[in-house]
């Protein structure tokens, strides 16, 4: 059956000797704990190699924020999938809607970035979610389908197996107002019919579908508590050890 994750995404927050302290800060208050879900955390490129190596990777999985749709080369700036897993980072975050808002990632280049991770060994956490516009007018259904299939859907059913979704509607990413639980149980719901429908039921049941979008202490464990969320990708409340680890303890 599938896994339960809590998976922190740090953005473009701390330097690297706060974000070390951040990481080792977890791993201690971990120690002794065996959380009923995975934990992974999401760190800047430039920290990914000292946090791999400072903490319990086998309790606390490390994820890239991004990787370049490109193999390797002449690409200045750029980060492949490649080097991402040479750090010891299992976990590549991909089609974050920041991403695809302010760096233009597209579906087709999002598919590309997926490959490259599947082929890096890396699992994709992949991101999908409506803005306000699109929830009001009713069409969140077809948008995250239609993000899912066009990144997803060309993948052979057991690369599909490997993918970790996050559904976070943007419209609560970093605005305090959450979407309640039965708003993200009844998206989720939807989200596994439609895997079901392209790689059946067992493919579908087994997919991880994580909720984003202000999640913290106080609203987890009824978010959690739906059949269909999975856990969940935490942004804000992941960048404070007394923040990140009731999260993971909503699951207990
Ligand atoms: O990827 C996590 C995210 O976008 C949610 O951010 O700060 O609302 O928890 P936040």
């Amino acid at each position: 059956m599938r896994k339960n994750i809590v998976a922190g995404n740090w953005k473009m927050n701390t330097t690297l000797p706060e974000g070390l302290a951040l990481a080792k800060g977890l791993d201690e208050a971990l120690k002794g704990k065996t959380p009923n879900c995975d934990v992974i955390i999401g760190t800047p490129f430039t920290h990914l190699a000292s946090v791999a190596a400072a903490i319990d990777t086998n309790k606390i999985g490390v994820a890239a924020e991004n990787c370049a749709d490109k193999e390797k080369g002449a690409y200045t700036g750029e980060v492949s999938a490649a080097m991402v897993a040479s750090t010891g980072a299992k976990y590549v975050i991909l089609g974050h809607s920041e991403r695809r808002a302010y760096y233009h990632e597209t579906p087709e280049i999002l598919k590309t970035k997926v490959e490259l991770a599947l082929a890096n060994g890396l699992t994709p956490i992949f991101c999908i979610g409506e803005v306000l516009e699109e929830r009001e007018a009713g069409k969140h259904f077809e948008v995250v389908d239609a993000q899912i299939k066009g990144s997803l859907f060309d993948l052979s059913a057991e690369d599909f197996a490997k993918i970790v979704l996050a559904y976070e509607p943007v419209w609560a990413i970093g605005t305090g107002k959450t979407a309640t639980s039965d708003q993200a149980e009844e998206i989720h719901a939807h989200i596994r019919a439609t895997l079901a429908a392209k790689y059946g039921q067992e493919i579908a049941d087994n997919c991880t579908i994580l909720y984003g979008g202000s999640c913290n202490a106080s609203n987890a464990k009824e978010l959690f508590a739906k059949p269909n969320v999975d856990g969940g990708l935490i942004g804000g409340a992941s960048l404070a050890v007394d923040k990140f680890m009731p999260i993971i303890e909503a699951f207990n």
